[in-house]
């Protein structure tokens, strides 16, 4: 039983380092942007509320992320763990969390702001399997076209440098904080190095 949380700025590697955490520890990778994108795709009620706010860079309002967050704890998959990439970002949602699970593990990643530019406007996503590629650092093989299943790969809106700015805002003031909530149980992670790096990182601490 291994309940986990990865903290961390946009473009700083969350999904990237929990996709292969995931893999190796056989654990629900749950990202609320991805199930939040995936609202959008279908274009359900949530998705068409979600849209503006995501577009913009600001937060989701709580109440629409909290009942997301325990729909989703109730698939069979969760009860032996899970790793959460992007929940919670802000006191309501973590004090929420406390009171449903308790939690073993904080990663907090860490990175400068230039790196994080470079990362978010350099990302390709699969718009199938959601698998994230990098034109300057994790080149698919053939241009515009997903490795893993043939998917088209495509930029999200929200990488537009000005909504990364404001992403990068709402971090600071909204999320960053949540660091002192977890002090006992985080590990900061400074995340320059490539992702096989960062990932023997964290499987040393897991380990
Ligand atoms: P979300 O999808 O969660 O976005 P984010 O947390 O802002 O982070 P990103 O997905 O942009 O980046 P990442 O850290 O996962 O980096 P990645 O691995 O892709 O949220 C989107 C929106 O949804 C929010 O703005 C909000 O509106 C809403 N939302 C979601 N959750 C919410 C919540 N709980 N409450 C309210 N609203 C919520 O990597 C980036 C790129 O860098 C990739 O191209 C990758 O290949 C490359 N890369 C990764 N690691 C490395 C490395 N070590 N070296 C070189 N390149 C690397």
């Amino acid at each position: 039983m291994m309940n986990i949380i990865f903290l961390g700025p946009p473009g700083v590697g969350k999904g990237t380092i929990a996709a292969m955490t995931s893999e190796k520890f056989k654990i629900p990778h749950i990202s609320t942007g991805d199930l939040l994108r995936e609202s959008r795709k279908n274009q359900t009620a949530l998705g068409k509320e979600a849209e503006k706010y995501m577009d913009a860079g600001e937060l989701v309002p709580d109440k629409l992320i909290i009942n997301l967050i325990k729909e989703r704890f109730k698939e069979p998959d969760c009860k032996d763990g899970f790793l959460l990439d992007g929940f919670p970002r802000t006191m309501d949602q973590a004090v929420m969390l406390e009171e449903v699970v308790p939690i073993d593990h904080v990663f907090d990643f860490y990175a400068s702001e230039d790196t994080l530019m470079e990362r978010l406007t350099g990302r390709r996503t699969c718009r199938n399997c959601n698998h994230v590629f990098n034109i300057y650092t994790a080149k698919p093989k053939k241009e515009g076209v997903c490795d893993l299943c043939g998917g088209e790969l495509y930029e999200r809106a929200d990488q537009k440098p000005e909504v990364v700015r404001n992403r990068l805002h709402v971090y600071k003031q909204v999320t960053k904080p949540l660091e002192n909530y977890y002090e006992s149980i985080i590990h900061l992670i400074e995340a320059e190095a490539s992702p096989t790096e960062i990932f023997a990182k964290v499987v040393s601490i897991l380990e």
